[in-house]
C-alpha cells in the first residue's frame, strides 16, 4: 500500500498543473476573433482549417481551430438548458463541424464566458457549467476559452475569481475527455497566482490591438501587478510590458497568455511583427494566429512559419525568457535584453528595439548569462541568428563563435533573436570534438 502510494506520488507531474496532461508546451492554433470578430459561420472555419493544412502549419504545432465568441443561438434549449449554436450560422451543428476539423488532423475550441453573457452579448455559462462542460465534451471540443464579461462582480478578490473559475475546470475535468482550459480574465486578481493549477493559461491583459505601441486610455493601466481595469486596445509592446514581471510564473501546462496573435492583421509593419512572433515565443505564450489564414502574403507566412523562433517557444524546458535590463534611449524608447534557458544547455537571447531610430548595441555575455554567473558567461558561444536563414535555407544561420560581448544592430521597432551554444557543445555536435 505504502509503496503503490509512492508510485502514485512519483508519478504526478514536479509542477503544479492543471492535471489534464495538456499544454506541456504553449498551445498552437488559429482563432476567428482578431480578424472576424462576430461575422463567422461554418465556412469560415472550415475554410481557415482547410488553409492551416495546405499552408502545412499543422506540422509546425499549430493544431487548434479556435472558434470565438458568437457562435451561440439566442437562447439555450428551452428543455434541457444545454447551450444551442446559431442554426443560421452553424446550420449543421456544433458537432458536425467538430468532426469536420477532426477529420483534418486538427483539434476544435469553442468560448464562452464565466457571465450570464459573452461579451458579445451572447448567453453565458454562469450557474450552466455542468451542463456546458458536457456538452462541449459530447460535441468533441478538446479547448475551451473562458471569458470574463458580465460575472455579476464575482470578482474583486482571487479567492472569488478562482473559485468562479475553478468551477468550469472542475466541469472540465468531470466530463473525462481532455479538454485545454484557457482562462481568459484579462489579468483580473492575478490569475498567475490564482489559476495555476485550474487551467493551462491564462490572459495577462485587456485585449490586444493591431498597433506597436499606441498609448490608448481604454488600455488604462501601467502595471498588471496593480490594475484595477484592465480594458482593451493594449498595443503589442504595452502586453509586452505587461507581462515582463509575469513570466516567472508560467512553466508546462500553465502559461501567461499575452493574447491572440494580430500578424497578418494589417496594423504593425514587418518589423513589428517579427518583434510581436519573436516575443511572444520568448514568453512562452500560446501561439494563436488571429488573421485570415485562407489569405496570407509571403511576409505574414515567412513570420509565422519560422520553425526556429517556433522552436523557442515549444522548447520542452518551458521555460520564460527574462527582461535582463533596459536602457532608455536618447530621443525615446528603449533597448530591451531578454534571456532565457532552452534544453540541453542552449540559450535564446533577443535585443528589442523601442525607439523610434536603428540602434547598435554592445551586449555583454555577463548580461546574457547572469543567472548561470560569470564563470560560464565568460565562456565562448556559438550564435546563431533565428531570423536569418543558412546556406541550407533553414531559419538560425551561425553567425560567429562569441566571448565577452557582441555587438547587435537592431532598426527601429525591430528585434534580434539568437541561439545561444557553448562552443564545446556546438563543436561537439559538429563531430569537430
Ligand atoms: C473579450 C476577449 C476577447 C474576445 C471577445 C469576444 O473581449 O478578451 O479575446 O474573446 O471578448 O467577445
Amino acid at each position: 500500500m505504502a509503496r503503490s502510494l509512492l508510485s502514485l506520488a512519483l508519478a504526478l507531474p514536479a509542477v503544479r498543473a492543471m492535471n489534464n496532461g495538456l499544454a506541456r508546451t504553449p498551445q498552437m492554433g488559429w482563432n476567428t476573433w482578431n480578424h472576424f470578430g462576430c461575422g463567422i459561420n461554418e465556412d469560415t472555419i472550415l475554410s481557415a482549417a482547410q488553409a492551416v493544412v495546405s499552408n502545412n502549419l499543422t506540422a509546425l504545432g499549430y493544431e487548434y481551430i479556435l472558434v470565438d465568441d458568437c457562435w451561440q443561438a439566442d437562447a439555450r434549449d428551452a428543455s434541457t438548458g444545454a447551450p444551442v449554436a446559431d442554426p443560421s450560422k452553424f446550420p449543421n451543428g456544433i458537432k458536425d463541424l467538430a468532426d469536420k476539423v477532426h477529420d483534418m488532423g486538427l483539434k476544435f475550441g469553442i468560448y464562452s464566458s464565466a457571465g450570464t453573457s459573452t461579451c458579445g452579448g451572447r448567453f453565458g455559462s454562469l450557474g450552466f457549467e455542468e451542463i456546458d462542460a458536457q456538452t462541449y465534451a459530447s460535441w468533441g471540443v478538446d479547448y475551451l476559452k473562458y471569458d470574463n464579461c458580465y460575472n455579476e462582480g464575482r470578482a474583486g478578490t482571487p479567492l472569488i475569481s478562482y473559485e468562479r473559475y475553478n468551477n468550469m475546470s472542475r466541469a472540465l475535468n468531470a466530463t473525462g475527455r481532455p479538454i485545454l482550459y484557457s482562462m481568459c480574465n484579462w489579468g483580473e486578481d492575478g490569475p498567475w497566482n490564482f489559476a495555476v493549477d485550474i487551467a493551462n493559461s491564462w490572459r495577462i491583459s485587456g485585449d490586444i490591438y493591431d498597433n506597436y505601441d499606441r498609448y490608448d486610455s481604454r488600455c488604462p493601466c501601467t502595471d498588471m501587478l496593480d490594475c484595477k481595469l484592465s480594458g482593451f486596445h493594449c498595443a503589442m509592446t504595452r502586453i509586452i510590458d505587461f507581462a515582463a514581471p509575469l513570466l516567472q510564473k508560467a512553466g508546462p501546462g500553465k502559461w501567461n497568455d499575452l493574447d491572440m496573435l494580430e500578424i497578418g492583421n494589417g496594423g504593425m509593419t514587418f518589423d513589428e511583427y517579427v518583434t510581436h512572433f519573436s516575443m511572444w515565443a520568448l514568453a512562452k505564450s500560446p501561439l494563436i494566429l488571429g488573421n485570415d489564414v485562407t489569405s496570407m502574403d509571403t511576409d505574414t507566412l515567412s513570420i509565422i512559419t519560422n520553425d526556429a523562433i517556433i522552436a523557442v517557444n515549444q522548447d520542452p524546458n518551458g521555460s520564460p525568457a527574462s527582461q535582463m535590463w533596459i536602457h532608455a534611449v536618447d530621443g525615446g524608447g528603449q533597448l530591451e535584453l531578454w534571456s532565457g534557458s532552452l534544453v540541453n544547455n542552449q540559450f535564446v537571447w533577443a535585443v528589442m528595439n523601442t525607439s523610434p531610430s536603428n540602434q547598435t548595441v554592445n551586449v555583454s555575455l555577463l548580461d546574457i548569462f547572469t543567472d548561470q554567473g560569470a564563470a560560464f558567461g565568460s565562456g565562448t558561444f556559438t550564435m546563431y541568428d533565428l531570423w536569418q536563414k543558412d546556406a541550407d535555407g533553414a531559419w538560425g544561420a551561425k553567425v560567429a563563435d562569441v566571448s565577452g560581448s557582441m555587438s547587435v544592430d537592431v532598426v527601429t521597432h525591430g528585434v534580434r533573436v539568437f541561439k545561444a551554444v557553448p562552443v564545446s557543445s556546438s563543436r561537439r555536435a559538429a563531430g569537430e570534438l
